[in-house]
């Protein structure tokens, strides 16, 4: 097949579980800092998401599913009714505007601080996250959060299914559980940051045991066809170390492989590396490969195109890209056309709240977004 955009796969459409996709463009989650004080997203953040709704699928930034799992100022929580409400109008609006969109809950762990949650921070292990954490009086050292007990795990697992039941009661075409990027569940995979002596910890058996509970737990909630999962081997994001993930993700995903679960996301996701080849090798399910596109801001001038489809060639499904889509509303027309991309602005990235750098990005007739929820 030759790479003109119009024989090119990422722009033929796909199936996902009972999802049909118009293209294998996802857009990769991301945290844009925009909710209310009380984690409720506004309805500004429905306009955003559904100026992107030509993406195949789009995939949520981080709800967190129980209060302690705030992360940073402003993230979006899935845990009080008024929170789900305001979820509702994201999944009604990308929906009117011809959409396809999973919510993806995320529990932060050791990255958290009192001063943004109200709570002290929870993790596998006592070991505090390195290099601060930003709060509402900017940039602090990070605590050493409280191990967590038997108990608060079972209660954890609980709470993301919780969370999941409510994210589909919201309107939602299902639900990625964040296991990648070193959140809570990333802390419990890698042995940097799980220390534990208990079923929890040591071999790889027992530190995937809790991901796994988490995603039985959602998945017997919600069913297992509208269950994600992402995961982020290699990546060293939020301080993560993992000295044995050649043994512990392919271990992962043979657990994972029977659940028929809708997909794997894969970010960090680098097709030259033998994990790609392993873990494609033991996930025959839907795979999403977001590819390292480098550190932050810049994209490439082509967006990751060349990369999405060398991902493709791989054996990837669908390719999910992050900041070209966040600065491009129409990403999958532009790429499809081979159209010049808006760069990344740096204003309004994070923690500025308001639509400046957020619902502004221009698209290529310039006008407002078609699918914008105004
Ligand atoms: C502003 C920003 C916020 C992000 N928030 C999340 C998040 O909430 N959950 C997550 O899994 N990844 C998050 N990511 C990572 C992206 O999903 C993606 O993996 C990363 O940006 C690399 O893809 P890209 O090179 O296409 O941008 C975030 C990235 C950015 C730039």
């Amino acid at each position: 097949m030759t790479h003109s955009a119009e024989a090119d796969s990422l722009f033929a459409p796909a199936r996902l579980g009972s999802l049909e996709l118009p293209n294998r463009l996802v857009m990769a989650p991301m945290t844009r800092n925009r909710a209310e004080d009380d984690g409720t997203p506004p309805p500004l953040m429905a306009e955003y998401y559904a100026q992107r709704a030509g993406a195949g699928l789009i995939v949520t930034e981080a709800a967190i599913p129980a209060q302690v799992g705030i992360t940073t100022p402003n993230v979006t929580g899935i845990y009080t009714e008024r929170q789900v409400e305001g979820w509702r109008g994201i999944a009604e609006a990308v929906h009117a505007a011809g959409g396809r969109i999973v919510m993806q809950i995320e529990h932060g762990g050791r990255v958290g601080h009192r001063d943004n949650s109200g709570l002290d921070p929870v993790a596998p292990s006592p070991i505090a996250l390195p290099g601060g954490i930003h709060t509402p009086s900017g940039r602090r050292e990070a605590p050493v959060p409280r191990e967590m007990t038997t108990a608060e795990i079972r209660a954890t697992a609980a709470a993301f299914a919780a969370a999941a039941r409510s994210g589909v009661r919201a309107g939602f075409d299902g639900v990625e559980v964040h296991a990648a990027n070193g959140y809570l569940l990333h802390q419990f995979l890698a042995d940097g940051t799980n220390r534990r002596t208990d079923e929890y910890g040591g071999s790889v058996a027992n530190r995937i045991r809790f991901v796994l509970e988490v995603v039985r737990a959602v998945a017997a909630e919600i069913g297992a066809e509208r269950t994600g999962i992402r995961l982020s081997p290699g990546n060293t994001v939020n301080g993560i170390t993992e000295s044995d993930a050649e043994a512990l993700y392919p271990a992962l995903l043979e657990a994972l492989a029977p659940l028929g679960l809708a997909y794997v996301h894969l970010a960090y996701a680098d097709p030259g590396l033998a994990m790609f080849a392993a873990i494609r090798r033991r996930w025959t399910g839907t795979l999403i490969a977001n590819p390292v596109l480098g550190p932050a801001l810049p994209i490439p001038e082509d967006g990751g195109l060349a990369k999405a489809r060398e991902l493709v060639e791989a054996g990837a499904d669908l390719v999910s890209l992050g900041r070209a889509f966040l600065a491009n509303p129409d990403l999958v027309e532009r790429l499809r056309t081979g159209a010049p991309l808006n760069p990344v602005r740096e204003e309004g990235l994070e923690y500025t709240g308001g639509p400046n750098g957020y619902t502004d990005y221009p698209t290529l007739a310039g006008a407002e977004p078609a699918g914008s929820a105004a």
